[in-house]
């Protein structure tokens, strides 16, 4: 049996009509270096690099002590933050995920050049036009690299994740860069207790590649639920409150949440699409490895790990060095992990997230460095 199959080559290439042999769901297409390359659904993308950046500047509970009306036993006990890291004036979000993707690229021994696409996970992009790609790709020197920002809050860097991914399971791209950046310092009112002392700022970035033997990225479970965004907002600066003298006086240009609105939300969708993950890959809480949460408060992650089942060995927490990184939180905790010993190849992993929108967010993956 002959099946066609149009596909469309990346960069823009020609679309090309394929005649496989009996071969539904495999496509066959040419890539930008001009091999004819035959992709099954089974593809799967895996993590080759791993690289991650936090600014040098440590802001502590104590320091808070002096700017706000709070305890470092308040924030320790409520969140599980002890610091974060923050950065220097005229330090922006390109310049965090530049140092997370160097990292990423001197580990694998590659040329910037080598990579086919920059995705940068950010809410707090340098501006809002160029992308935050564009600069980081002009700051690495990635020449004939494409590129761009998503913007999903804190569940952006496991929606990037899965967007690379697509883009190396049909066979597109063969290096992606995904990028989890945020410099949550410039978007904090340092006079509101209940949200300065919540964030910090930091990158990581990990290299995406064709995997050979089945290992990486498996599945993910996204969800997005706009109900929710009165609950955590930044609300100036965009079309709908353009900046203006009176945006500022109001403190629009600010995060603003309502606390425990996020935390219920957080506590109940985290847990319920980890579990349906879960079920749908025939996998049972007791598998998983190591567990790599969104880091925005230890009560919420502890709250999902017992929802699901987790094993309390497998929870990576590393909230009380970096605060909430929005972007940066996962493959900083990554990081965290491997410098632990707590995360091998071959290891069963589970990313989860919640965030901004609502954006909701799990990922399944075999760890393969
Ligand atoms: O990553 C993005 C997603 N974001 C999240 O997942 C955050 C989810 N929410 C949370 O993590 C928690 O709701 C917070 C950590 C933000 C707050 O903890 P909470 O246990 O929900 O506290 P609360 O907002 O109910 O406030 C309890 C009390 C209040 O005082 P009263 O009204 O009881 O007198 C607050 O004014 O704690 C007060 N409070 C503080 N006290 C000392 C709020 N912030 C502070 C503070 N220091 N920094």
């Amino acid at each position: 049996m002959m099946t066609k199959v149009t596909v469309q080559g990346s960069h823009g290439h020609r679309r090309r009509k394929v005649d496989i042999p009996g071969q539904v769901g495999t496509i066959t297409f040419q890539n930008p270096s001009g091999e004819l390359i035959r992709v099954s659904e089974r593809l799967r993308a895996k993590i080759t690099a791993l690289g991650t950046y936090v600014p040098p500047r440590v802001l502590t509970n104590k320091d808070f002590e002096k700017m706000v009306e709070t305890t470092d036993e308040w924030i320790l006990t409520r969140t599980g933050i002890r610091e974060r890291h923050v950065v220097d004036k005229g330090v922006a979000t390109s310049d965090l995920a530049t140092e997370a993707a160097k990292c990423a690229l001197a580990q694998r021994g590659i040329d910037p050049k080598d990579l086919d696409a920059i995705i940068v996970a950010t809410v707090t992009p340098d501006m809002l036009f160029p992308s935050t790609a564009c600069l980081v790709q002009h700051k690495l020197g990635a020449q004939g690299v494409w590129g761009f920002d998503l913007s999903a809050a804190c569940s952006a860097f496991v929606y990037a994740l899965q967007a690379g991914a697509q883009f190396i399971a049909s066979g597109a791209h063969k290096k992606v860069m995904v990028i989890g950046s945020d410099t949550m310092s410039s978007i904090l009112d340092y006079t509101d207790r209940a949200t300065c002392i919540l964030f910090g700022d930091g990158a990581g970035a990990v290299l995406l590649e064709p995997s050979e033997d089945g290992m990486g990225i498996i599945d993910f479970q996204h969800e997005i639920d706009g109900s929710g965004a009165c609950s955590l907002y930044m609300p100036g600066g965009g079309s709908l409150n353009p900046s203006s003298h009176e945006t500022v006086d109001k403190k629009m240009h600010f995060v603003h949440q309502d606390g425990q609105a996020v935390f219920k939300y957080a506590v109940r969708k985290m847990g319920e699409v980890c579990e349906k993950l879960l079920a749908r890959n025939g996998v049972t809480a007791a598998d998983i490895d190591c567990f790599i949460p969104h880091q925005a408060n230890q009560r919420i992650i502890k709250a999902t790990a017992d929802r699901v089942g987790l094993k309390p060995e497998s929870i990576i927490i590393n909230i009380d060095r970096y605060g909430n990184t929005t972007a940066g939180t996962i493959p900083l905790a990554m990081q965290t992990a491997r410098e632990e010993g707590r995360l091998k190849k071959g290891d069963l992993v589970l990313l989860a997230s919640v965030g901004a929108g609502f954006t909701v967010g799990a990922t399944l993956l075999r760890w393969t460095i």
